[in-house]
């Protein structure tokens, strides 16, 4: 495994790669790595000739500069868990490599990046679809590897490829989570031992709640996913959105699409910790 610092680096090596006929996988990280990013390198190693793993904690996207501050940094244990999956590059630039000047790009995908994490995180998709098209210019991969757990991220991404005409298979991959159901994410190491166990009931909920979807409306549902999870000491929902799978459009009945998610966000403990997870009602 090669760690790489600069673009004109990666792009000798990719050329040389490509030359060779094999095919680049692509997995985006913001570092933190956990289990639900070694699931995406692996599924990418299988996949694919070569797989490039970019570890970039990318400023444009967080609209909270505490957040960002305060966004675990690991990179010598993040290149280990790399090199155990079988990752061949690691591409790891500083802000000015990726950003000598400010990106004045804007993107616009309405609805599926102004609801929800949209409306409460105002500029964060733009400063996802900054740096994600950024990395597909560079890489210029066959396939492209996302985690469902930021689900809404998949759908933006996935309006950004058609818009932009970018030639790869975007490969949505499944949410790991630890054995308590609380979804993997590189926050939690943000919790305490206590706060992780009470984040559980989150998913817990959201499991019961798809019981509750036979006998109820979409608003008896989201209401009751709101309140029992306010009802938990120590978390707080932001908001409980339950929309079509595609378009993240609102539903207002279980006909209404073929394909329904709720997404929530909730903060949990002390700091707060803000965690986002989902549930697919069908
Ligand atoms: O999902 C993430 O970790 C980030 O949003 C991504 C895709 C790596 C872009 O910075």
């Amino acid at each position: 495994m090669k760690v790489i610092n600069t673009i004109q680096a990666l792009r000798d090596e990719l050329s040389a790669v490509r030359g060779q006929g094999k095919t680049i996988g692509l997995v985006p990280t913001m570092g933190a790595l956990h289990e639900g990013h070694a699931s995406l390198v692996r599924r990418s190693v299988e996949e694919n000739g070569v797989t490039v793993v970019s570890i970039f904690l990318n400023p444009t996207q967080f609209n909270d500069k505490r957040d960002l501050e305060r966004y675990p940094r690991t990179l010598e244990a993040d290149c280990a868990l790399l090199e155990s999956c079988g990752a061949t590059f690691v591409f790891a630039p500083t802000v000015k490599e990726i950003y000598p000047e400010p990106d004045t790009r804007v993107f616009s995908y309405p609805p599926t990046d102004s609801v929800m994490e949209g409306a409460h995180r105002p500029g964060h998709f733009n400063g996802v679809c900054q740096i994600v098209s950024k990395l597909f210019s560079y890489v210029e991969p066959d396939r492209g590897y996302f985690g469902e757990k930021d689900f809404q991220q998949i759908a933006v991404i996935r309006r950004m490829v058609a818009d932009l005409g970018f030639h790869l298979e975007i490969v949505p991959c499944p949410v790991v989570r630890e054995a308590s159901g609380l979804a993997m994410s590189s926050r939690n190491t943000l919790l305490t031992d206590a706060e992780r166990l009470t984040a559980a009931y989150i998913y817990r909920i959201l499991r019961e709640s798809k019981t509750w979807a036979a006998e109820r409306g979409v608003e008896a549902v989201r209401e009751q996913v709101i309140n029992d999870i306010n009802a938990i000491e120590g978390l707080e929902v932001e908001y409980y959105s339950i929309v079509d799978g595609i378009t993240l459009a609102d539903v207002h009945s279980w006909d209404e699409s073929e394909s329904i998610v709720g997404c929530i966000t909730v903060y949990c403990g002390q700091k707060p910790i803000r965690l986002i997870d989902h549930i697919r009602y069908k």
